[in-house]
């Protein structure tokens, strides 16, 4: 087993309702992930100015970058929307980059714009599984390619959530990003909530997943916690870290020699659930998962300690 890099820390994905808790353990996270679409309008393709900066939103990310080291986590390049490529929106990241020098940069490896009459650009409300065959992996490599170019550095794409098998793919989901890492040095950002929603709701192994990656290119991994609605587990980033992806981070962390952070997620309106004790909580349990301090003993307890539905 290897170890991670040393200088590894402990993160939290950025909202509104984390101000309070920042004020009061400034030390608590060693950096903040920020979604830079926060941040500007994008006014459309065909708009004279497409991409508008929000200034109240500019002043905050200000005050976080004298603050904090911080990363950016795109939402909204849909890389694998076959029906458009959007470099004017990488070109807006690369700025910001240039600004603010986050000091990784990831994306979804997912669709969620579909072309429609109206526009290349639909959203298509949650993003939309994607299949592992050739003609995507050679379409991704070319994005990718280009999208390093653009923006000067590595970009690291996050596993997705599916809520359905996928039909007809030339290979797992594994193999996939093996290939896209191997052929365009991108890394991975290793989502093992994601993970573990796709473990229990289409009945695979979390570990086998993870064992078959090359966890030399997982430079990132989140954690987050989800809920049961009408039979399916749902990536709702409800609160704290689910109970089954502690196991997940302290097999996972110590075998990645990459790693460069650990970001804990969670959905802004579930604050009073965490409140100030709750997400520090969850970013001393990462620190120490990171660590080995969580005990490999229990690590092979399978993804049976699935939650039951609520
Ligand atoms: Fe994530």
């Amino acid at each position: 087993m290897n170890a991670h890099a040393s200088d590894a820390g402990v993160g939290v994905m950025f909202n509104g309702v984390l101000s309070d808790f920042l004020d009061r353990h400034p030390d608590a996270p060693d950096f903040l992930s920020v979604i830079p679409e926060r941040f500007w309008n994008d006014l459309g393709r065909r708009a004279a100015t497409r991409f508008v900066p929000l200034p109240d939103e500019v002043g905050l990310l200000d005050r976080l970058a004298a603050r904090y080291p911080l990363v950016a986590h795109g939402i909204g390049l849909s890389i694998a929307s076959a029906s458009a490529f959007d470099l004017a929106h990488v070109r807006q990241l690369a700025q910001w980059h240039r600004r603010y020098r986050f000091r990784w940069i990831s994306e979804h490896l997912s669709a969620v714009r579909v072309h429609t009459r109206i526009t290349p650009d639909h959203h298509a409300g949650l993003a939309l599984p994607i299949p592992w065959d050739d003609d995507m992996l050679q379409m991704l490599c070319e994005r990718v390619s280009q999208v390093q170019d653009i923006l000067g550095c590595q970009l690291l794409l996050e596993n997705g959530v599916v809520y359905t098998p996928v039909p007809d793919t030339d290979m797992s989901e594994a193999e996939f990003l093996r290939a896209l890492t191997r052929r365009t040095g991108c890394a991975l950002l290793l989502d093992l909530h994601n993970l573990y929603v796709n473990s229990v709701n289409l009945d695979l192994s979390a570990f086998a997943f993870i064992d078959a990656l090359d966890l030399g290119a997982v430079h990132e991994i989140h954690i987050a916690g989800g809920n049961w609605l009408y039979g399916a587990y749902l990536d709702s980033h409800a609160g704290p870290c689910a109970d089954a992806v502690w196991p997940l981070l302290s097999y996972t962390a110590p075998r990645c020699p990459n790693l460069r952070g650990v970001t804990f997620e969670f959905h802004e309106s579930y604050y009073p659930r965490l409140e100030v004790a709750g997400v520090l909580a969850q970013l001393t349990r990462a620190r120490n998962a990171m660590t080995g301090k969580e005990g490999e003993q229990t690590c092979r307890s399978r993804a049976s300690s699935a939650p039951l539905p609520t």
